[in-house]
This record gives C-alpha cells, structure tokens and sequence, in this order.
C-alpha cells in the first residue's frame, strides 16, 4: 500500500519505517527542512534502538522517503496515517493545533480515495470532529475517512514494541476502513482489536492511566512502608506471583515521567470534568506522582544541613533509560531546587546530557551551578551527596563501595531502588531509596572517612 505520515516523532517515525520494512511504500512528512534532509542522509532525528539502521536499511531499498512536500505525499495515499504531537497545556487539556493543521492539509492534498489514521493521542470523539472537518475542506471528489490506532510502543523500546505488540488497536466506522486498516497491519501477524472510533480513543487513554496509577499505587505503598518498617520490593515480589496482579510496573521509585503518562493522566482528568465527571483514581495518581518526585529531595534537605556550595553528584537527567527524552523527568524538579540552595551539581546522563543542557547550561545557575561530565565516576569524585534519578546500565554498573572510594561523604539517595540491601549494607555507604529501610554509616566508617 501507498503510505503516508504525517510527524517524525517516536509514534510516526518509527511507524512510518515499519511499515516500509514490513513491504508498504512509505513517505514520510515533516515540516522540518534540516530534520528531512538528516532522514536522508540515514541519520535518526531521534535515540532509538534498532531505528537507524532500519531507516537505512529501508531508505536504500527504495521503500522509505522523507519530505517536506506534504501534497506530493498525501495526494495518491492509500492511508496517512498521523503521528505529530497532542502536547498538553495549562489547563491539562491536550493541544490539537498539530493535528488540526496535518488534517487540513489532508483536505486539500488528497486526489484519490484515502483513510486518515489518527495514531497521536487524542480526546475521545475528537477524530469524529476531525472527519468532519477534513469532509468540510475537502478539496477534490474522493471517498474519505478518519481512523484511529493508538500506538502502545514505549520510548527506549520503541522499535521491538512494533513488531513485538501485544496487540495492535483500530477504531473505525465502516467496513471500508476496517478492511483497508486490517490490510496495512497483516504482514505483522499481530493480534487485531478491532473497535468503534470513539473506544479505540478510549483504549489508549484507559491503557496509560492505569499504568500511571499502577506506579502511583506502588509509589503510595513504598511511602507507608517506610512509616512501618515493610520493604517494598519484598511488598512487590509477593503481589507480583498474583498473575491478576503481574509483575510488571509494580517498581516504586522517584514518580514516572516522560511525554505520556503524565500528560494522559491530566488529559482524561480533564476530559472527564468537561463531561461533570470527577474521575477520583487519576486524580489521586497525578497527586501522588507529583508529590513522589520531590520526595527523595525533601528527605535530603532533612537530613543535610545544607547544600549550598557543596557537589553534589547526580546520576540520570531523561525521565527513564534508553532514551534522550527528559521531559516530565524528575530531574526537572530537583535539579531547579538543587539549584536554588546553591549546589554544585555534576550531572552524568550517557544520552541526555547533551539536550539538557539547552535548558541548564552548564556554568553558574541561580545560586548554584552546573558541570555535565562524561564519566559517571568524575560526578561521584569528592562529592557529597549523590542523586540517582535514572537506571542507567553505567549507573548500575557503579558498585556500591565505589560510593565510598570516590565520594567525599559517601551518602546516596537512590530513586530507583538500584541496589538490594543486602550488597549496600556490607558497605559503609549511607543509602536512602524508596519504600525500603535507610542504612546508616557505622561510627567507624564515618571516623576512618574523616581521618
Ligand atoms: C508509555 C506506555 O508504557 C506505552 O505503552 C505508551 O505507548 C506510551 O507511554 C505512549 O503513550 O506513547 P513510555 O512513556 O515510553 O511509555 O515509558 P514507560 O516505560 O511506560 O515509563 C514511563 C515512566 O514510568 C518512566 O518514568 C518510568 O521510569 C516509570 N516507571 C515505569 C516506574 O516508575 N515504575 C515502573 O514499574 C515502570
């Protein structure tokens, strides 16, 4: 089939090149001249494992193209499918700006019969409006329709999610769409759900939020078993042979981030006000997440006198491993108050450093400062107090002594629980994580450290 996508993000890119790779004839749309001309020169706008060299791969063989010429693209397309951002705003509500305008180009681009799959996130029943505003523009006489398939792929994993889906969600209105949808996605021999538009919009919010609240509940519970004594990974291990429960997304840590979660939970939140429903679980999962992130900083702020002038180590920037993508990361709120108490940060991220340092470059900041280093053994040298806010395999791969070795104090506050108990207490490392028991250091270490 002849495809088109509109958006070179996580959700278009990496579809757009699976679908060339799986035998379609895809072009791929973005607004972006220096972005396009990156594509084609088989560099990958993003950090994605496996997606370059299938860009490559597929570009070579003739299957893939980038472009700027959105009519050329759209005007003999079987399906556009539509991937460009649904970024929230002040209010919580999601910004369909991106999509109104790809959906207007749609209008007066297409010359032959074609299906628009809308794979952004999207409020529910808004792609009827879409399909209707598309019919309204609609510049030439050929049969249109609007679809929806929510993207399950997570960022990091991106490329294996697609041709390893569990499922792969549509949402139509007629046989015509369905048929032409089922087509495009047969070489992945995945699982179809086939559904109404307006629930196929639903699954994907309902899908996250859980997810978000899953984290949120676990978040919840490794808080109070701090106040009790219990641990939370032992909590979890002992939910998780419950196979109504799983085992998967019950790691307590620092709050989730990224691009979705967060703004999913605030988007149905807000869907559901407009309707005069108070959905009460999203609302509490936002609460908790947004208290969770702060929470490793406030227990520090406890325990030390002060930050100012001190360096402070800080291992991980993006919201998770495998990607370069910090947004709604929890370093985003603690650095800023690191910051503003006049720490000397080290920063270590293998990926990220680079992107985040567009917003805090390095040098003095506030009454602060902050130095990015490539090793994440230069952040610990002489320092005193150390944040882990992203499991990097080099952060994992730090052992639990070396804290002693290189830092000045070694006191550490973990926000991915990366370390048992067991391997820190045979250290004299002082470690705080998350829903577990602190471990102090002896009297002894703490006079063999000073001496
Ligand atoms: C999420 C969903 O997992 C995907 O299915 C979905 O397609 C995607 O959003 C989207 O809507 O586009 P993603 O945001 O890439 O994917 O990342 P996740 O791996 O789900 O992690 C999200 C956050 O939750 C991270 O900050 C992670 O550290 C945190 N998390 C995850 C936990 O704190 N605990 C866990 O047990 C799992």
């Amino acid at each position: 089939m002849k495809i088109a996508v509109a958006g070179t993000g996580y959700v278009g890119l990496v579809a757009g090149v699976s679908f060339a790779e799986m035998g379609h004839q895809v072009t791929c749309v973005d607004i972006d001249e220096k972005k396009v001309k990156k594509m084609k020169s088989g560099i990958s706008p993003i950090y994605e494992e496996g997606l370059q060299e299938l860009m490559q791969k597929n570009y070579s063989e003739g299957r893939v193209d980038y472009t700027t010429d959105y009519r050329s693209a759209y005007k003999d397309a079987d399906a556009v499918f539509v991937g460009v951002g649904t970024p929230e705003q002040p209010d919580g509500s999601a910004d369909l700006t991106y999509i109104a305008e790809v959906a207007r180009q749609v209008a007066e681009s297409v010359e032959t019969d074609c299906l628009v799959v809308i794979k952004s996130t999207v409020p529910v029943g808004t792609n009827d409006k879409l399909e209707q505003f598309i019919l309204d523009n609609l510049a030439h006489d050929v049969h249109i329709e609007v679809a929806s398939n929510p993207e399950f792929l997570s960022q990091g994993t991106a490329v294996h999610d697609t041709f390893h889906g569990k499922r792969v969600v549509i949402g139509t209105e007629s046989q015509w769409a369905e048929q032409r949808l089922l087509e495009i996605y047969e070489p992945f021999k995945l699982p179809m759900v086939s559904v109404n538009r307006r629930s196929a919009e639903m699954i994907k919010y309902a899908a996250n939020d859980f997810l978000a609240l899953k984290i949120s509940y676990m978040n919840d519970i490794a808080n109070l078993c701090e106040h009790v004594g219990a641990d939370i990974q032992d909590v979890a291990e002992g939910m998780s042979y419950d196979d109504r429960i799983g085992s998967k997304f019950l790691n307590a840590g620092i709050g989730y981030g990224g691009s979705c979660f967060p703004k999913d939970t605030k988007a149905l939140d807000y869907l559901a006000e407009q309707n005069g429903y108070e959905l009460k679980t999203v609302k509490a999962a936002i609460d908790v997440n947004k208290n969770q992130k702060t929470s490793l900083y406030r227990k520090a702020s406890e325990r030390l006198v002060t930050f100012s002038g001190m360096k402070v180590a800080v291992l991980g920037l993006t919201f998770k491993p495998g990607t370069d993508d910090f947004r709604e990361a929890p370093s985003l709120d603690n650095i800023p108050l690191l910051l503003s108490k006049g720490a000397n940060i080290y920063a270590f991220d293998p990926v990220g450093a680079e992107s985040f340092a567009k917003s805090y470059p390095e040098g003095p900041n506030d009454r602060g400062s902050i130095t990015y280093v490539q090793d994440v053994r230069d952040a610990l040298k002489d320092a005193e107090v150390c944040f882990i806010f992203t499991e990097w395999g080099e952060v994992k791969e730090i052992r639990p002594e070396e804290y002693l070795e290189l830092m000045r104090t070694p006191i550490v506050f973990d926000g991915r629980n990366i370390y048992s108990l067991e391997e820190v207490d045979n250290t004299d490392v002082e470690y705080h994580s998350i829903g577990r028991r602190t471990i102090e250091r002896s009297t002894k270490g703490r006079v063999s450290q000073q001496s």
